[in-house]
């Protein structure tokens, strides 16, 4: 069978990541396409790639020779360019997250719904990383019994300035509430957020402590510091009746040198989950020809924005929000 033919809209850090991959090497798949706002950038990307240059996402998207889209420009564009991809019956790989509203993501819902046939995926690498995948499995195994809690840590090691109290909650904890429901196999339905003082170092925003309750009664507490300085560190750590699953820090070695022991930090998330932006390329390439993919759906990316809106307001209040679980339409199970 014909490679297919990948159009990539958004040609920045995540837009150019993912083009490399495909470029490296994906079975079943070539770059035939590239598209940014910002002219230059996609044709530097095609310069190296020998993709071809777009000038505007709609023509890249009904273009005959992409048979399907990645979007990877900025948050606000992804449920504009999801319904267009939807409209030409092309498959979507769709940067977290789906929408910036509740509302633009059920958008997304309906219109594939009415379209007949799933072709929205959300960019929730997580799934696909080891580690994550390997807790998933030990819990499904039953040898530690039912789970109780799951502790989570975000920190990255600086953020842009732009960056608020808000969208710390808003932008960073999103990868937390899909990899919950994905690792415990259950709903959202409370969220409460506290916070401490900013650091001195970042004034303009707060870190972020956040309580999940699930349907299923497992308690799941979030920290997200954008600011902690010294690297990027994702940590999850299971606790079951019988015994923790935890995640062990990315690197598989560790070094002990004059008078250190430890393990180096990766800088950024790129190479904390590069294996994990691999497979999800991997399996999405596979899914285009039918094979099973637990990906994202678009009803996991308006799950996502759902939780994320319930934090928004629990912030905001001070108070335990619920969040309404809606049944998952037969269309996505
Ligand atoms: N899955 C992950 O781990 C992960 C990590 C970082 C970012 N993201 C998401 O990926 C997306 C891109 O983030 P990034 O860090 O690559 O940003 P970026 O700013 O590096 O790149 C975005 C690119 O989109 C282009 N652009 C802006 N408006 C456009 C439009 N209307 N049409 C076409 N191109 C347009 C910009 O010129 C820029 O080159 C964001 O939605 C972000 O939330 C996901």
């Amino acid at each position: 069978m014909a490679n297919a033919r990948i159009g990539i809209i958004g040609t920045g850090i995540m837009g150019t990541d993912h083009a490399l991959i495909l470029e490296a090497g994906v079975a079943g798949a070539e770059l035939a396409g590239v598209q940014d706002a910002n002219r230059d950038r996609a044709e530097a990307l095609a310069r190296q790639t020998g993709a071809r240059v777009f000038a505007d996402p709609q023509s890249l998207i009904s273009d005959p020779g992409i048979d399907a889209v990645m979007v990877c420009s900025p948050d606000a564009t992804h449920h504009p360019l999801a319904l267009a991809a939807i409209g030409a019956g092309k498959p979507v790989l769709v940067e977290k997250p789906l929408a910036s509203t509740l509302k633009e993501a059920r958008d997304v819902i309906d219109a594939e719904i009415k379209h007949g046939r799933r072709l929205v995926q959300v960019g929730f690498m997580r799934r696909f990383d080891p580690g994550y995948r390997a807790m998933k499995a030990e819990l499904a195994g039953g040898r530690l019994g039912q789970a109780l809690f799951l502790h989570c840590i975000h920190r990255n090691a600086v953020a842009p300035d732009y960056v608020t109290s808000d969208l710390v909650i808003a932008s960073s904890a999103g990868h937390e509430f899909d990899i919950a429901r994905f690792l415990l196999d259950d709903e959202i339905v409370s969220a409460s957020v506290t916070s401490p003082r900013a650091s001195r170092l970042a004034p303009g925003r707060q870190p972020q402590f956040i309580v999940l309750e699930t349907a299923r009664g497992v308690v799941v507490d979030i920290e997200v510091f954008v600011d902690c300085g010294y690297g990027y560190d994702v940590r999850g750590e299971l606790v079951c009746e019988k015994g923790t699953i935890s995640l062990n820090p990315s690197p598989p070695t560790s070094l002990r040198h004059a008078g250190h022991d430890g393990h180096e930090t990766p800088p950024d998330w790129r190479d904390r989950f590069r294996h994990a932006y691999r497979a999800q390329m991997e399996a999405w390439i596979a899914s285009l020809s039918g094979k099973p993919n637990d990906g994202a759906s678009a009803w996991d990316g308006y799950r996502a924005i759902r939780v994320t809106e319930a934090c928004l307001e629990a912030w905001r209040s001070g108070d335990r929000i619920a969040v309404p679980v809606e049944d998952r339409p037969g269309f996505y199970l």
